[in-house]
């Protein structure tokens, strides 16, 4: 019912020779049916991959946008840009964004409209610091995030919105939620949505993302919320990158 998706972050890694290398592996394999595969790339090489992966089946994002629409905003990048370069979905609200750049919920939120506004589907990150999951407070962090976002949009929004759970703790540490944690905090998402509406909840995907490997992948996405992964530096290597969209099929 839920179609998995893998997606990678990139993150501020990469270059134009990973895009082509991932653009001939994408090209000579085949993805099992009932997966859906994205790649988010840096702005700069968003035209490239959009080119390389052209002929397969990969979706291809950018990994943060503008709340703007245009105008004079020097080093922004709006979604109409994002689009026009081939970006599908973006990534908003990452925890590095939350955390480095300033990003508070309403930032966010208007970001995601922005996102909803082109055309775009948008992939909104939350996820709890090790203190806060240790002082107990993350489900009250994580669906806090989620409801600043959820409430704020309308019924036809809504059910555009993917979310990923990342735990802050468990991005680029080798330390992955187990995946009892992981299915834990899914559910509680999931209730929440529920709350709005049930077939909202039934459909929306759930992404984990947290040191994501190719041993691992499969416990996680075995889980009955959680509906893919969002996969960091696992997705800059080809060979580790398919297996685990293998292993959601
Ligand atoms: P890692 O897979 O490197 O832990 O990164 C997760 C992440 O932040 C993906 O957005």
């Amino acid at each position: 019912m839920r179609m998995p998706l893998i997606a990678g972050n990139w993150k501020m890694n990469g270059s134009l020779s990973l895009v082509e290398e991932f653009g001939r592996a994408f090209a000579g394999v085949s993805l099992p049916v009932n997966v859906e595969v994205a790649l988010m790339v840096p702005f700069p090489y968003l035209g490239a991959a959009a080119q390389a992966l052209g002929e397969t089946a990969v979706m291809v994002g950018a990994q943060t946008l503008s709340d703007r629409p245009a105008g004079a905003f020097t080093g922004e990048v709006s979604g109409a840009m994002l689009r026009e370069c081939g970006a599908r979905l973006v990534l908003v609200g990452h925890s590095e964004r939350r955390a480095l750049f300033g990003e508070d919920d309403a930032a966010v939120l208007a970001r995601v409209q922005a996102a909803l506004h082109e055309g775009l589907t948008p992939v909104l990150c939350v996820g709890e610091t090790l203190e806060e999951r240790e002082a107990g407070r993350t489900e009250a962090v994580v669906l806090g995030q989620l409801e600043a976002v959820v409430e704020a949009l309308d019924a036809t929004q809504r059910p555009r919105l993917i979310v990923a759970y990342e735990p802050v703790w468990a991005i680029g540490t080798g330390r992955t939620a187990t995946p009892e944690q992981a299915q834990a905090v899914h559910a509680a998402l999931r209730a929440r949505l529920a709350r709005h509406d049930e077939a909202l909840a039934a459909g929306m995907r759930l992404l984990y993302g947290g040191s994501m490997k190719a041993d691992n992948a499969a416990e996680l996405l075995a889980q009955p919320d959680i509906d893919g992964g969002l996969v960091g530096g696992a997705s800059l290597k080809v060979d580790d990158f398919l297996a685990i969209c293998q292993s959601a099929g």
